[in-house]
């Protein structure tokens, strides 16, 4: 199954697809904020077609079903970033660990995406301006729970990640499309492959994969936002441009090999050593 969008729930669609047979995957799903939460002068998050208000309990167990049956359908070895927050009911707080640490997936590492601004400014906490990606990943076998290395070029980007939220696109909740741009690229690489995306709305990742020479699946509830992910998929070009800055944050200088070869190392530790002395 190669670059397609598909209309419907995304635990029903994901039950059907093979086992082991996507590359990788990322996704911001809703987030159950209830529709009523948000501070004055924003509008509440409403989906076309899904409610964005059910029991938490419920929620989260949905949340855990979809997410070990991605995992079933992800090769081993494979990565999947998964975007979400930290919410507080009635001032009880839900982290998305609650949830993820009952999955199969073995949480790798929680990124933190600094959007520098947010829709609520309300003052029962100070500001939230970040959101989290969950950096999910299955192992090749036992033995396996750290998986390969990250080239220097995008481990080098650090666990906090800026965006400014996206708002060009007509989707209610979209993410910025650098976002699944340095996901794919960092774990991807130039090497071929299919990403997924099982809630993916006006389809941010499917133009990220496709924009990177990568297939993509691509799963919403809403035909209408599957129209917009269409349409952006064929004037995907015009979107080329955030892709390329994107891979231009991608550099390093100097590997730690190279540095390592060079003594740099060394010469840090030598100075050290003669400030020391300084002091004796
Ligand atoms: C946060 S949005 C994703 C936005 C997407 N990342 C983008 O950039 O446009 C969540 C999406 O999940 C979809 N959705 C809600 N419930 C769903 C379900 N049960 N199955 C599949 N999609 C669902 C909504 O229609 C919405 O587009």
């Amino acid at each position: 199954m190669k670059n397609q969008f598909i209309c419907g729930d995304a635990l029903l669609i994901l039950k059907q697809l093979p086992d082991s047979s996507v590359d990788m995957g990322v996704t911001s799903p809703p987030y159950n904020k209830q529709e009523n939460k948000k501070g004055w002068l924003v509008e509440n998050v409403k989906y076309d077609s899904a409610t964005d208000k059910k029991d938490e309990t419920l929620y989260q167990k949905e949340q855990i079903e979809v997410l070990n049956e991605l995992y079933r359908v992800i090769k081993p070895g494979g990565s999947f970033f998964y975007n979400h927050k930290i919410r507080w009911e009635k001032g009880v707080m839900l982290h998305p660990i609650q949830w993820l640490s009952q999955t199969q997936w073995n949480i790798r590492q929680e990124i933190v995406w600094d959007r520098m601004i947010a829709a609520n400014i309300r003052g029962w906490r100070f500001w939230q301006v970040d959101e989290r990606i969950y950096w999910l990943y299955k192992p090749k076998n036992n033995k396996d729970l750290i998986g390969e290395e990250l080239l220097s070029k995008h481990a080098l980007l650090t666990s906090i990640w800026r965006f400014s939220p996206e708002q060009k696109v007509e989707h209610p909740a979209p993410f910025p499309l650098a976002l699944p741009v340095r996901c794919i690229y960092a774990i991807l690489n130039e090497k071929e492959g299919t990403v997924i995306d099982p809630y993916c709305g006006s389809g941010t990742t499917c133009v990220a994969s496709k924009l990177l020479g990568k297939n993509f699946i691509g799963i919403d509830i809403s035909q209408e936002y599957l129209k917009i992910a269409q349409k952006r998929l064929e004037n995907y070009l015009q979107e080329e441009k955030v892709m390329l800055e994107e891979l231009t944050k991608h550099i390093v200088r100097k590997t730690f090999q190279e540095r390592k070869k060079e003594g740099y190392w060394d010469k840090r530790l030598q100075k050290k050593e003669v400030q020391t002395k300084l002091f004796e």
